[in-house]
């Protein structure tokens, strides 16, 4: 262990050193002067003065070595298309998407809503906006047309991006009627939709702001756009994640430090060389795509793969097929997709000939130890959990395979990255625990580079959210819970907060019950999240109605369970969809009204409530109770 104790005890010792001399990893411009500036936190700027951009350091500078070298194949089983690009080949997209947006008014800092499904576009409008120095903001296509229009108000986008339709299962989900409907709702009035015509729907956007892409495309056919040298600590993205209330958090990147993280993460946890190929098969509206899809295997030389579809269709052994036919060496993906692919015929995986992959990384949510056993044993190569969140940009907690090999231990991601000064710590009081002491991972100041650097127009709410002075110190609070044991290995036991984790999708459980709330006939509304084999975590809602009688008979429950479902879809999208809608006469609530979810949550799941704190009508909980017998 002491090659991993010591790297990482010189990140936390003198991380200006440390992270210097990581700085090479990318091209600047102009060189930083300060690599490290701490003067005012919580706030920290990395390699302060100097001038690079992400779009340069993932295609431009690859060119010359590289150019002839697939940078991104993109497999769609929706479609059954398949393209690929070259560096070469990207490189020229991107800048005609460049000039296309720059023809459109849109320029340094300005903010670019990109709400596309997996197709190569996406890709180029990611980079298109790093080119032009502007701020994308990727929003995940499974979001509804509420969620898109409170993002759409926050960011105050110049143009949106988006596709007439993404696909799912065989299923075309229309994006241009959620994009309307969104616009007309939100406030700030976005002048340019740019559409990308994949003809799989119809497109029925207002005629006022929509401009077709592909004219645009060959017009710009040849152009080429000089990348805008930023300032390291200038913004490159602002990504919304869910929190505890139902306003989203724009949290927002620098450009240098999330370069240089994300290239130093190659090497040290993914062990990516140039010339490689990875597949992250997540979505680019997360920062699992923003990071590992997009940018890291770019800016690290390697040819991505972007996947549209899911891991059973046309059959469970797609995936495994994938590796062989495109000599996949990484792959990256989240529990729940291989608790699917745990249920698939085995002779599937076997058939495929998996000889290049090197490892599989897997994040987003908990990996339960039988889905861990199953894969590290079907699949006899390193299975690497890594812990982190959106907030983050890149690992948390990992086995540093290109530092160290360490063991892994089932039930832990493994120990603290390079660069994170972690520590668990009691919640009330905020002293350090001791090993195998449950408290919360909390993260020492400055953070590493490559974090958020705020809350996007909120520096307030980015301090009063994350940060509280621990015996003296600034300490980041990841809202999850842990333990750490004796050889630093961590495990995670949750989240300290409303958040849920639903197939690896981020969700607020506030998110949800306001999408509920919308509905008429809701008076009063709890969503928690439950355990479940697949998903890991999947929302229940118990709803207080304004007219109890409204579900009195089995026929009108169903009906309403059912108007209920489809608001949320609506509303937020079918991912934020509850399993059920449970109908009760009351909510369990403290004497000020505190909602009870940890309670509800106890159980739904079947298990002791535990310590309550004074319930202001324990009829409530047998309420809850002979519901959930009920079934
Ligand atoms: O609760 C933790 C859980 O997912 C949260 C972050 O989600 P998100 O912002 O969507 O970022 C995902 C980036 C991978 C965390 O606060 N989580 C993430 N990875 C793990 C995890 N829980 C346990 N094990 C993990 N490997």
């Amino acid at each position: 262990m002491t090659r991993y104790r010591d790297f990482h005890r010189r990140s936390i010792d003198a991380p200006a050193e440390f992270w210097r001399a990581e700085a090479t990893r990318i091209h600047w411009e102009t060189p930083f002067h300060t690599v490290l500036d701490a003067s005012r936190p919580p706030f920290t700027r990395w390699f302060v003065g100097g001038r690079t951009n992400l779009c340069h350091n993932a295609l431009d500078r690859h060119l010359a070595t590289r150019g002839q070298q697939d940078a991104l194949v993109s497999v769609s089983t929706e479609t059954g298309i398949e393209r690929r690009f070259t560096y070469a080949e990207l490189y020229d997209e991107v800048n005609r998407m460049a000039a296309v947006m720059r023809s459109l008014g849109v320029a340094r800092g300005e903010r670019v809503l990109i709400y596309l499904p997996m197709i190569p576009e996406a890709v180029f409008a990611v980079l298109a906006c790093a080119r032009l120095g502007a701020i994308h903001s990727v929003v995940f296509g499974g979001f509804a047309a509420a969620s898109l229009a409170a993002r759409i108000d926050d960011a105050k986008p110049a143009l949106i991006v988006t596709a007439d339709a993404g696909a799912r299962g065989g299923k075309v989900i229309d994006y241009t009627p959620l994009v309307d409907e969104a616009l007309a709702r939100a406030e700030h009035k976005t002048a340019r939709v740019l559409l990308i015509d994949r003809q799989l729907a119809p497109e029925r956007l207002s005629a006022s702001y929509l401009v077709a892409y592909e004219p645009l495309r060959e017009q710009y056919f040849n152009a080429h756009v000089p990348c805008e040298w930023l300032e390291s600590n200038e913004s490159s993205y602002v990504l919304y994640t869910s929190g505890t209330t139902g306003r989203p958090k724009g949290v927002q990147r620098d450009v240098g430090g999330y370069a240089v993280a994300l290239a130093a993460s190659m090497e040290y946890i993914f062990e990516g060389r140039a010339g490689d190929t990875m597949f992250t098969a997540s979505d680019i509206g997360w920062v699992v795509g923003h990071s590992y899809i997009i940018y890291a295997p770019l800016i690290a030389g390697l040819t991505t793969v972007l996947y549209e579809g899911t891991p059973v269709r046309p059959d469970g052994g797609i995936w495994w097929r994938l590796v062989e036919q495109h000599k996949i060496n990484l792959m990256f993906t989240s529990p729940t997709a291989l608790r699917v692919l745990k249920k698939q015929d085995p002779a599937l995986m076997k058939a495929a000939d998996l000889s290049s992959l090197r490892a599989l990384f897997l994040a987003g949510e908990p990996l339960d130890e039988p889905t861990a056993a199953w894969i590290q044993d079907a699949l006899g190569k390193p299975v690497v959990d890594n812990y982190w969140q959106t907030e983050t940009g890149w690992p948390i907690i990992a086995i540093q395979r290109g530092v160290e090999a360490l063991p892994p231990k089932l039930g832990s991601p493994g120990v603290p990255v390079y660069g994170y000064n972690l520590a668990i710590r009691d919640a009330g009081s905020g002293e350090r625990c001791g090993p195998g002491e449950k408290g919360v991972v909390t993260l020492g100041y400055p953070l590493p580079p490559g974090c958020m650097t705020t809350v996007w127009g909120d520096d307030k709410r980015f301090v009063d959210t994350y940060w509280s002075e621990m015996a003296g110190e600034p300490v980041y609070s990841t809202f999850d819970w842990g333990i750490q044991d004796d050889d630093g290995y961590v495990s995670i036991l949750g989240r300290t907060d409303d958040v849920i984790n639903v197939a690896s999708h981020r969700f607020g459980t506030r998110e949800i019950e306001e999408a509920l709330s919308s509905h008429a006939a809701v008076a009063e509304v709890a969503v928690v999240g439950v355990a479940d084999a697949v998903k890991g975590q999947v929302p229940l809602a118990f709803v207080v109605l304004r007219d109890a009688q409204a579900a009195a008979a089995p026929d009108d429950r169903s009906k309403l369970e059912a108007a209920l479902l489809a608001t949320v879809d609506r509303y937020l999208g079918a991912v934020g969809r509850p399993a059920r809608v449970h109908f009760v006469a009351m909510l369990p609530k403290t004497r000020s009204g505190k909602l009870l979810r940890r309670a509800i949550a106890a159980l739904a799941e079947g298990r002791d409530p535990g310590d309550l704190p004074t319930i202001e009508d324990p009829a409530a909980l047998q309420i809850l109770r002979s519901v959930l017998e009920g079934g």
